[in-house]
């Protein structure tokens, strides 16, 4: 189907009932719409999903400097005797990202694995196109292997599906994953990694429906190929699972189009599906406006939903017993330091590339984006925030420190606190109007209705301990609001931790200089018992870490 032919497909999914419409939108999610006081109703045994709390994961790409000086830095005054700096496998360790997606990104299109194994003199530096940077590749997949065991990650390897051909792609699994006897089994082993890395996650590729991608190409030949690629890794190990590349945003001219045609040819071969969005305080996408921007995790939200739908559509079609899930691979803010000087690598080494800085209003809705990916954890089983240093990330390094940008917190309480089963909440708030701007070019419209509830709630429990975690956003940039947390169940019995985001100004942010000017407060909570009413300070995020027994 051509990409024109994309809103007949779109409406033919509407009537089929995938895609919802208007009222019952937000009805999905678990919000009610009131005049009143905020109310969250909880039953503890009503439960959404099991967390997967792979989908709280992180990105690490080679990027500006994201791996050169700030993973690897031989020469840095932190640095191991591998060269990873210590400083930073403190802080990335003491976060416990779950999972880490790896070397790309666009990179990943132009890369040769094999640049980036075996002696470290003997490895070529290339020119890198996707940033025009040098790549010395002195980090290569062992060095994260490695590195991933330092901080606690799994790993999530990433193949290049742009200049590589499907075999590349199924020698990086034999390197990686088969035990010996075999080419690169034996290779790797020569390479002084007698044990096998064990990968069970991969991505088939980046963004390849992009036309800024190396190797772009069309849906149906990625789609093939694709296929052809996890059919030989199944084979390797069949209990790999396997992403293949979705659309690289909604704003995208084949979105959803794009993504049915790549699994109508690779449906039977694939574990799930790559989603990824970027989010802006733009002109185009809020007008500017900060009361829309803290509502666009709606946006991220319905994506799922469509995503979701096209999956299964093509199910259906091809009457497969398998339902696909996600992959949420790359999520972030990401509107300042983008394109031009800020992509342009110069042909320099360890370019100072999309250094965004973080303000509070990023914050507030990297809050929001991680309680949609909760919400959304019965279909979303991976996440990975883009990405973890130095590039579009919470942490930042220069030669002496590590310094925590204000998304920092959101993620780092989620990773946190987030554990067991995500618990069917329902949140009744008042609503305030969002529409797109006039003109804008941001994706589809704003959620499927103006209408974005002043409150955000999930809430997660955890079975074995009976501890329960509540994240809490409020979006009213102006007053504070109350919510009362009615227990229907077990009530909690202790408060072990209240802790908020917020401040005066919504574009304060970290600096070395000034590193705390952005930082959680210990919000009072209330006593706990059947009904807590909770004071969410104007413009916050708040997390509640309660006991039940
Ligand atoms: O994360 C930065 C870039 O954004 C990635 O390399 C690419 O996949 C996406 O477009």
């Amino acid at each position: 189907m051509p990409a024109t032919n994309r809103r007949d497909f779109l409406r033919q999914l509407v009537s089929a009932g995938a895609l919802t419409t208007g009222a019952s939108w937000l009805g999905q999610l678990g919000f009610a719409q009131t005049r009143g006081p905020a109310r969250v109703m909880i039953h503890q045994s009503r439960v959404r999903a099991e967390l997967d709390r792979r989908v709280l994961g992180a990105f690490l790409e080679h990027l500006g400097r994201a791996v050169y000086e700030g993973v690897y830095d031989p020469k840095s005054k932190f640095a191991d005797a591998n060269g990873f700096r210590k400083d930073v496998i403190e802080e990335v360790g003491r976060m416990n990202v779950p999972i880490m997606r790896y070397p790309g990104g666009n990179f990943v299109s132009g890369y040769n694995w094999l640049d980036g194994v075996g002696p470290k003199d003997k490895r070529p530096t290339v020119l890198e196109r996707a940033w025009n940077s040098l790549e010395p590749n002195q980090f290569g997949t062992n060095e994260f292997i490695d590195w991933c065991k330092l901080v606690k990650s799994e790993p999530l390897l990433g193949t290049n599906f742009g200049t590589a051909s499907a075999e590349s792609t199924v020698a990086l699994m034999e390197y990686c994953n088969v035990e010996r006897g075999t080419k690169w089994s034996d290779l790797r082993r020569e390479h002084g990694y007698a044990q096998p890395h064990n990968v069970k996650y991969w991505c088939l590729g980046n963004e390849m429906d992009g036309p800024w991608q190396i190797g772009h190409m069309p849906a149906r030949e990625y789609g093939r190929k694709a296929r052809d690629a996890a059919r030989q890794m199944r084979g390797i190990d069949p209990t790999a699972q396997l992403i293949a590349c979705g659309s690289s945003a909604p704003s995208m001219q084949t979105y959803m189009v794009w993504d049915r045609e790549v699994l109508e040819e690779c449906y039977d071969q694939v574990d799930a599906i790559s989603l990824h969005c970027y989010y802006g305080n733009t002109q185009q996408q809020t007008g500017g406006d900060a009361q829309r921007y803290v509502g666009m995790n709606l946006d991220m939200e319905r994506q799922i939903q469509e995503i979701a739908a096209v999956c299964d559509y093509v199910q259906a079609l091809q009457n497969s017993p398998k339902r696909l899930w996600l992959s949420f691979d790359e999520w972030n803010v990401w509107y300042r330091a983008r394109g031009g000087r800020f992509a342009n690598g110069n042909r320099t080494f360890a370019p100072h590339l999309l250094e965004e800085v973080y303000n509070l209003e990023d914050a507030l809705l990297v809050g929001g984006l991680v309680n949609t990916l909760i919400r959304q954890a019965e279909r979303v089983r991976v996440g990975c925030l883009a990405q973890i240093i130095n590039v579009i990330a919470p942490l930042m390094t220069n030669a002496d420190k590590v310094l925590r940008q204000s998304i920092y917190f959101p993620y780092a309480w989620s990773l946190q606190y987030a554990h067991g089963n995500v618990l069917d909440v329902l949140v009744e708030s008042d609503t305030y109007e969002a529409r797109p701007p006039i003109g804008g070019t941001g994706g589809p419209p704003h959620a499927h209705s103006p209408k974005v509830p002043y409150l955000d709630v999930v809430a997660t429990m955890n079975p074995g301990n009976g501890q329960v975690a509540l994240f809490m956003l409020n979006r009213d940039l102006n007053a504070e609001r109350e919510v009362t947390i009615d227990w229907r169940e077990t009530a909690p019995t202790r408060v072990l931790a209240c802790q908020t985001l917020t401040g005066a100004d919504l574009k304060a942010h970290n600096t070395f200089e000034q590193p705390n000017t952005v930082q959680p407060q210990t919000l009072d909570a209330p006593s706990p018992g059947a009904k807590m009413t909770f004071k969410l300070p104007a413009r916050s995020y708040t997390v509640a870490h309660l006991a039940t027994s």
